[in-house]
């Protein structure tokens, strides 16, 4: 215990001060983070849960089970979406952009909270395969570090813009009753539009057509076996 909240300190140290630390800080902080993710204990920005003032819905069992399903959906999304930072984090220089990295990923947080709660809250439960999604995703998120900080912020750029068409699906999915759910899933959207736009910004380079097919492909598997288990 002590060693992981040591890493915790660590990692928020980090965040206020320009000092470097050495390959086992690094993989304590990693460790830390990914265990936060996977038990729900995420450190999050502290924004309100755009859920909490919208009244909830008199839901039909059915429109409940597909609200469940699909924000399950996106906490899985949202499990992977830290990985990929985490991981980009380990391998990338992004010098330039480390503290709007570092922002977006606070923000993943509030997302990957507000989905857990959302969840819960409709009596279902987040993904069982939520350690496979983070391990893939983190391996992921190093190797696009390793090619280099415009292909990595291309890869963000791309991730975004594939999680907001994703969303608009789910919005024609939940019931338009289902406020809370909803109000999630638009907050999401606004701010993955926002993440997007800052890697473009700060270099990223649009990526090969196989790439993006790939990078579809995998987010299918995922979504897909999400929806289920
Ligand atoms: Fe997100
Ligand atoms: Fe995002």
């Amino acid at each position: 215990m002590w060693r992981l909240e040591s890493a915790d300190v660590i990692a928020h140290t980090d965040r206020m001060s320009s000092r470097h630390y050495s390959a086992v800080d690094h993989l304590l902080i990693n460790f830390d983070q990914a265990l936060r993710t996977l038990a729900g204990k995420p450190l999050t920005t502290e924004r309100p849960d755009p859920a909490d003032d919208r009244e909830e819905a008199d839901l039909t069992a059915a429109e409940r089970d597909e609200s469940a399903r699909l924000m399950r959906v996106n906490h899985a999304g949202e499990v992977a979406a830290q990985a990929l930072y985490q991981g980009q984090a380990l391998t990338a220089r992004l010098d330039a952009v480390r503290s709007s990295m570092e922002n977006a990923a606070a923000e993943e947080n509030d997302h990957l909270a507000w989905c857990e709660k959302r969840v819960r809250s409709l009596d279902s439960h987040v993904s069982y395969l939520n350690p496979l999604w983070y391990a893939g995703s983190f391996t992921i998120g190093a190797l696009a570090g390793l090619a280099g900080d415009k292909w990595s912020l291309g890869f963000v750029a791309e991730t975004e813009k594939q999680v907001i068409e994703h969303l608009d699906g789910h919005l024609k999915r939940v019931s338009e009753r289902d406020r809370k759910s909803r109000a999630v899933i638009e907050q999401m959207k606004i701010d993955e539009a926002h993440h997007g736009a800052e890697a473009r910004r700060a270099g990223g380079a649009a990526l090969p057509g196989p790439v993006r097919g790939l990078m579809r492909l995998t987010s299918r598997v995922m979504t897909g076996s999400a929806y289920w288990f």
